[in-house]
């Protein structure tokens, strides 16, 4: 695995490949790598003939200077993680590799960015459109891996794919979870003890949740016990728990198709989200 920090090296890098006629997977990741992240990078091997994973902590949708500052970086180990996977390239850019003096160009998503984590995060998708639009780009890839845990960063991303005309397939992988159902998160590591032990409820609300709407309980009802349940665990403070339409993420009111159950909450200080399918019956 090489590790390449400029995007004219990763060009030549991923022309060569092209010519060969070899297919290119890529995994964007901003590091802080776990198991998460090992199982998009296992499907771009499975799928692509050539693999790069991308490390980048893109200070564009970060909300606050603290939140970016305490975001682990933690490179070395990273690429430790990746040496038993069949990965050509880990491209760490330099900052103005994606971001060049008098960078004057934003990609903004309308309809699925907004609401859920677009309204808890003013800005936030305009950064990850932005900077996923340019590792696209500079990757060159055919197909790009985003898990489902961020369900609503994988629709603004395909839909900016489609929108902006670039040829890439964008696939979606299921959401990894520890044992007691905590979906893996780079954020994980900052809870404390007790919010460690805690922070599932938030798995088993949504569970709860999607449970009783299948049983014919209203939205209002299923998400007003699962908001308990979660203040009941300790989550100190919830940005939104709501029940949106899967494909498009209109809010949705009762169920009669396709939907999804979003949730963020604060525990420990820590931010965590996570979102479940729902079936009609
Ligand atoms: O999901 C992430 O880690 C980031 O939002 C991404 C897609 C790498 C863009 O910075």
């Amino acid at each position: 695995m090489k590790i390449l920090r400029r995007k004219a090296d990763l060009r030549a890098v991923t022309r060569s490949w092209r010519s060969a006629g070899e297919t290119i997977g890529v995994v964007p990741t901003m590091g802080a790598l776990h198991a998460g992240h090992l199982s998009l990078v296992e499907a771009a091997c499975a799928r692509a003939d050539r693999v790069i994973v991308t490390l980048f902590v893109n200070p564009r949708q970060f909300n606050s200077p603290e939140d970016l500052a305490k975001y682990p970086r933690t490179e070395e180990s990273d690429a430790e993680k990746l040496a038993p996977f069949a990965v050509d390239v880990l491209y760490i850019p330099e900052p103005e590799e994606i971001y060049p003096e008098g960078f004057a160009t934003t990609v903004s998503v309308a309809g699925v960015s907004e609401g859920l984590c677009g309204a808890a995060r003013p800005g936030h998708f305009d950064g990850v459109a932005t900077v996923v639009t340019k590792l696209l780009l500079q990757s060159d890839a055919d197909f790009a891996f985003f898990g489902e845990k961020d369900y609503q960063q994988l629709q603004v991303v395909r839909r900016l794919a489609v929108d902006l005309d670039i040829p890439v397939e964008i696939v979606g992988c299921p959401t990894v979870r520890e044992e007691d159902g905590l979906a893996m998160s780079s954020r994980n590591q900052r809870l404390g003890p007790k919010g460690r032990a805690a922070a599932p409820a938030m798995r088993a609300a949504l569970e709860e949740a999607a449970h009783a709407l299948v049983g014919g309980a209203s939205a209002e009802g299923a998400l007003d016990i699962a908001r308990q349940a979660l203040t009941a665990a300790g989550y100190e403070q919830i940005d939104y728990l709501e029940l949106r339409a899967d494909p498009g993420l209109l809010p949705v009111s009762t169920l009669d198709g396709p939907a999804r159950l979003f949730a963020a909450a604060w525990m420990d200080g820590v931010r965590l989200i996570d979102n479940l399918p729902v079936a009609a019956a």
